[in-house]
């Protein structure tokens, strides 16, 4: 195994960063406003036809970037969206000691020599949440790792309690320093491990960690989103032993640390940028195909829109959807995988803004996660927020306005709602959607929106 660097004394001469960041976060003033930021100008805009290309899924390649720390080498990525998320994540990893570069549209080499420095600063973290899945490729593999505590969001309280105890389940002992967690192991081994709550995140960082561990480790109550189905594809490509993929009880046998290889892999398509196309063939009558998109991935949320009057066709190379002139409404409640993901709510609310009827919209993952409505109703939407509940009354149509995007989902949700909005509607806060979308703008005009990226005055 090669040496770690004591972790609380960050190398300065840390690999230089090739990484071509997709499109960096302008600078934020005293305010947090972006100083360089973009608008968004949407017209309500006639039924949407044609074909999007769905790119690859954020929350996969973010994980799959941090998973190259497991192995020394040259590793492959495919089918990588061209996003801020992973201009910040080369970031981190070039801190760590990882070279990054994009030779193709699509495709991220990260290469390293095992040479790492196992430390990931705040002014890191801090900009991207997927930066504590560095924990437990690190932890494992080295022994040690200070990773500055990731703080709330916009929609909440993010704590990462689960990843730490089931970290300690496995021998590690954390201890918080001047708002780092720093942890330590001299290997880590197999436990049984029991989530309270499917988390994503921390089945993420016990899997990174358990795959170098002394024996076997048990996760029950898993998380089982497609894009952790991916990572364990990736770590077994690269040699790792997981039985259960998919499952809610994952089983994995540590191997020797060292004993990882460098893969090639090719990320999942983004079930939650699929919803986003979806929801604007809905909301203006449209007919889409979604070339990438996997039906199997989106089963709960496509039956619910069939029940709202979409027709949707799954097919072996993607999905595609007519809309009927006005959709009815429903009622919905997010919930772990295979639930309605929470991340498709702010897309959900709006489509049912417009339908006819009233739906119900519970949150059950962020309570916070409304904040979204108030921009929402500046566009004429009538919602009534109570806790964790939504109620939304339905309109024809909604009443173009200036709104600010608060967060990467309810950013691309104010855009939809802007293509069935009379008038014009300006988004601002653009660095929110870049973070997490591949050319939304480009992709929605190339199926006939009405709707362009601005420099913001
Ligand atoms: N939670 C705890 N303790 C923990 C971990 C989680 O209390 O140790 C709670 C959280 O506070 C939250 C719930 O459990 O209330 C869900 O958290 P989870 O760990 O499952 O989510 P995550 O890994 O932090 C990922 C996505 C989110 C997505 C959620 C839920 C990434 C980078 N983020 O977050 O995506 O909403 O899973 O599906 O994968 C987004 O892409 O915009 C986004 C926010």
């Amino acid at each position: 195994m090669p040496p770690a660097s004591d972790p609380t004394h960050a190398r300065p001469d840390a690999a230089p960063a090739a990484h071509q960041a997709a499109r960096p976060e302008a600078p934020a003033d005293a305010t947090g406003r972006r100083t360089s930021d973009a608008v968004v100008v949407v017209h309500r805009s006639g039924p949407l036809q044609g074909e999007v290309v769905v790119p690859g899924a954020k929350n996969s390649v973010l994980k799959l970037m941090a998973a190259t720390l497991l192995a020394d080498g040259t590793h492959t990525l495919r089918n990588v969206p061209d996003i801020a998320d992973v201009g910040i994540m080369s970031d981190l990893l070039a801190a760590i000691g990882v070279t990054t570069t994009s030779p193709a549209p699509g495709e991220l080499i990260l290469q390293h020599s095992g040479d790492l420095v196992p430390v990931a600063p705040y002014d890191l973290v801090e900009r991207i949440r997927a930066s504590i899945n560095v924990l437990g490729p690190l932890l494992g593999r080295f022994g040690q790792v200070r990773l500055s505590l990731p703080g709330g969001d916009d929609f909440g309280s993010r704590p990462i309690d689960m990843h730490l105890s089931g970290l300690e389940a496995m021998g590690a002992t954390i201890t918080l320093e001047h708002g780092d967690v720093v942890a330590f192991a001299d290997r880590l081994h197999g436990a049984d491990i029991t989530f309270e709550f499917p988390s994503v995140g921390a089945t993420e960082n016990i899997l990174t960690a358990a795959v170098h561990a002394k024996g076997t480790t048990v996760i029950d109550n898993a998380a089982r989103e497609p894009e952790i189905a991916d990572l364990c594809t990736m770590l077994v490509s690269m040699g790792a032993e997981i039985e259960g993929i998919g499952t809610s009880r994952l089983v994995v046998h540590g191997v020797e640390p060292g004993s990882l290889r460098a893969t090639e892999h090719e990320t999942v398509p983004d079930r939650i940028q699929a919803a986003t196309y979806l929801a604007a063939a809905a909301v203006t009558g449209g007919e889409l195909f979604l070339r990438g998109a996997r039906a199997d991935h989106m089963d709960m949320l496509l039956r619910r829109f069939v029940d709202m009057g979409l027709e949707i066709v799954p097919q072996h190379d993607g999905i595609t959807v007519h809309a009927p002139e006005r959709m009815r409404s429903i009622d919905v409640a997010t919930l772990p995988y295979p639930g309605i993901a929470t991340d498709y709510k702010p897309l959900i609310v709006t489509m049912l803004a417009v339908a006819d009827g009233v739906g119900i919209v519970t949150e059950n993952l962020y309570p916070g996660r409304f904040r979204y409505v108030e921009e929402l109703c500046r566009l004429g939407a009538d919602i009534r927020t109570d806790g964790h509940h939504a109620v939304v009354r339905g309109r024809p149509a909604l009443s173009g306005a200036p709104v600010r995007a608060p967060d990467i989902r309810a950013g691309a949700a104010l855009v939809i709602a802007g293509l069935v909005a009379d008038g014009t509607t300006t988004i601002s806060g653009v660095h929110h959607i870049d973070r997490g979308y591949d050319d939304l703008v480009g992709r929605l005009r190339s199926v006939g929106a009405s709707i362009e990226r601005r420099p913001a005055r």
